[in-house]
């Protein structure tokens, strides 16, 4: 009955043991008849098929996530639940046999949040495994593991993650995820694009199943949303991974629409080219968002408000300073695009952090006291020119539609003696390592840290080693180092020398069941800016 996407690692988890308390109980503590659907037979079909999560974790505990739908494509987006809260319980464990119990409590599932929970946990042990799971209806959830983080003061030896971005379900199997499942990770970044928006045709692109009518279309509104999370959220590889990692999930563009700045829909001849309109747009993508992630109370949003950027730290290893480049952006210069000779990119003030989040993060990167820097984000910091001819041409998205923002992060970085920047990035749907330069026009300039750029899990469907605007990129920018165009992720592994990236490549993804690689890996050194081979 329940969905044990276990991965071959990790699989085998008990779920055995009863939590205490019954239905009937929580149900005549809700006000409902315990005689109702709800009452012995709850769940015709198992409520945790969107299995569990964690995340955020801190020293002392995380957040753990689920979401009851025991039909997760319900085209009203209610994921089968009925119009009314449940009770949910949880505990968390030492062991996975759940003999050793060190927290246990309840929550509700409230309609209002699609019946999803986050249950923040604390007083736990610091940089050690913990197994947890749900009971509701008398269903017992899959058993998730995680992480709590290090000793804020302790020196770890090593720290390992991944970090992942931009799977659009319809171009591609979720099987780098099965792998990254597999992976010894302490935690996964997801730096954005956890959803697509893009209208989808009725046997789902690659995937060849059959896609309910209103699942297709491009979402607009809360249920549509919902629905476009569940539909990307209910796959095997991707539930396996969340089972076994804490994550730690920030949004792009995609988890509303392609390319929005602030309450600025891209171009077209949607009715969102009115702000007032977009915004609730935004509101509803905010919240589907929250509803089917593991994020805690601080991050959840308000209407159109949301505060998602946040740091995260590992001892005295590394910080992640985790940023939010959509919400608090100017509208992108020069009508967007691709463009070269666009003045309006260099106006000075121009802001993509917006003023509180840029001081947040320069005030951050000042008093950190980690021997990494880790700026977890979405776009692409380093200059990206895509012209290979004599002349320059821009992506207005990036940080060079930015360019003074990003001069700001320079001078802070030098002025500030940050150590170790390490930048981390998705959007592009390409591996990519960089070095980041005082000047990027003058090779001779120095390099105030690296950048890499992880490929997508699925977005873009099949790739090549090289492609053309990967030639087209190496040829023009001296900084950048290193580009692929597989799907993947990228695994790294921080001690206190070094920092070492390897780019984990698979040869398809429009079919099940490719193997994983490594194409590279790349080390940058502490207190030796610049990228260098393994
Ligand atoms: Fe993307």
């Amino acid at each position: 009955m329940q969905m044990n996407s276990g991965s071959g690692g990790t699989g085998g988890f008990g779920r055995r043991a009863m939590l205490g308390g019954t239905v009937g109980m929580a149900l005549a503590a809700a006000g409902l008849s315990a005689g109702n659907a709800w009452g012995d037979a709850p769940f015709h079909d198992d409520p945790f098929a969107l299995g569990v999560a964690s995340g955020d974790p801190w020293p002392d505990g995380f957040v753990l996530w689920t979401r009851l739908a025991p039909q997760p494509l319900a085209p009203d987006g209610a994921g089968g639940m009925p119009p009314y809260s449940v009770d949910v319980q949880w505990e968390v464990a030492r062991d996975e046999r759940f003999r050793s119990v060190v927290r246990r409590g309840r929550t509700r599932a409230v309609p209002e949040l699609a019946h999803s929970v986050h249950v923040e946990v604390s007083g736990l042990q610091p940089g050690r495994h913990y197994y947890y799971r749900f009971r509701a209806g008398g269903v017992h959830s899959p058993v998730g593991r995680t992480r709590t983080a290090p000793p804020p003061h302790s020196r770890p030896k090593e720290l390992d993650f991944a970090f992942v971005s931009c799977q659009a379900w319809f171009e591609g199997f979720y099987t780098a995820y099965r792998h990254l499942a597999e992976e010894d990770v302490d935690l996964v970044l997801h730096l954005g694009d956890y959803i697509y928006e893009n209208a989808i045709d009725a046997m789902g692109g690659v995937r060849n199943v059959p896609v309910a009518a209103e699942l297709r279309p491009e979402p607009m509104d809360l249920v549509q949303y919902r629905n476009r999370h569940a539909l990307h959220r209910f796959d095997p590889d991707l539930i396996a991974a969340h089972r076994v990692h804490p994550f730690a999930v920030v949004w792009d563009d995609h988890e509303v629409e392609d390319n929005w700045a602030r309450d600025r829909s891209k171009a077209d001849t949607e009715p969102d080219q009115d702000p007032a309109v977009f915004r609730q747009r935004a509101a509803a993508a905010f919240q589907a968002y929250y509803e089917h992630l593991p994020l805690r109370l601080p991050n959840k949003p308000n209407g159109f408000e949301a505060r998602m950027y946040r740091s995260l730290r590992y001892g005295r290893m590394a910080t992640f300073h985790i940023l939010d480049t959509r919400l608090f952006r100017d509208d992108q210069p020069c009508g967007d695009g691709t463009r070269s000779g666009c003045d309006e990119r260099l106006t000075p003030g121009r802001t993509i952090l917006g003023p509180e989040q840029e001081q947040w993060l320069h005030r951050g990167l000042g008093r950190s006291d980690t021997t990494w820097n880790m700026i977890s984000q979405q776009i692409p910091v380093t200059q990206v020119d895509t012209d290979p001819g004599p002349g320059q041409a821009f992506v207005m998205d990036f940080w060079d539609g930015y360019a003074d923002a990003r001069r700001r992060l320079f001078k802070e970085i030098t002025d500030r003696s940050v150590s170790n920047p390490v930048v981390l990035t998705g959007d592009m749907h390409r591996h990519l390592a960089a070095d980041l330069k005082q000047n990027f026009d003058d090779p001779e300039s120095p390099t105030l840290g690296v950048e890499f750029v992880g490929s997508s899990i699925s977005t873009t469907k099949d790739g090549v080693d090289l492609d053309p605007s990967g030639a087209r990129l190496l040829a023009a920018n001296e900084h950048i180092k290193f580009t692929n165009f597989q799907r993947g992720y990228v695994r790294c592994s921080l001690t206190k020398e070094s920092c070492r990236a390897d780019f984990r490549v698979l040869p398809y993804v429009t079919t099940p069941g490719a193997p994983v690689s490594t194409r590279t890996s790349l080390v940058t050194e502490a207190g030796r800016p610049g990228i260098q081979p393994a």
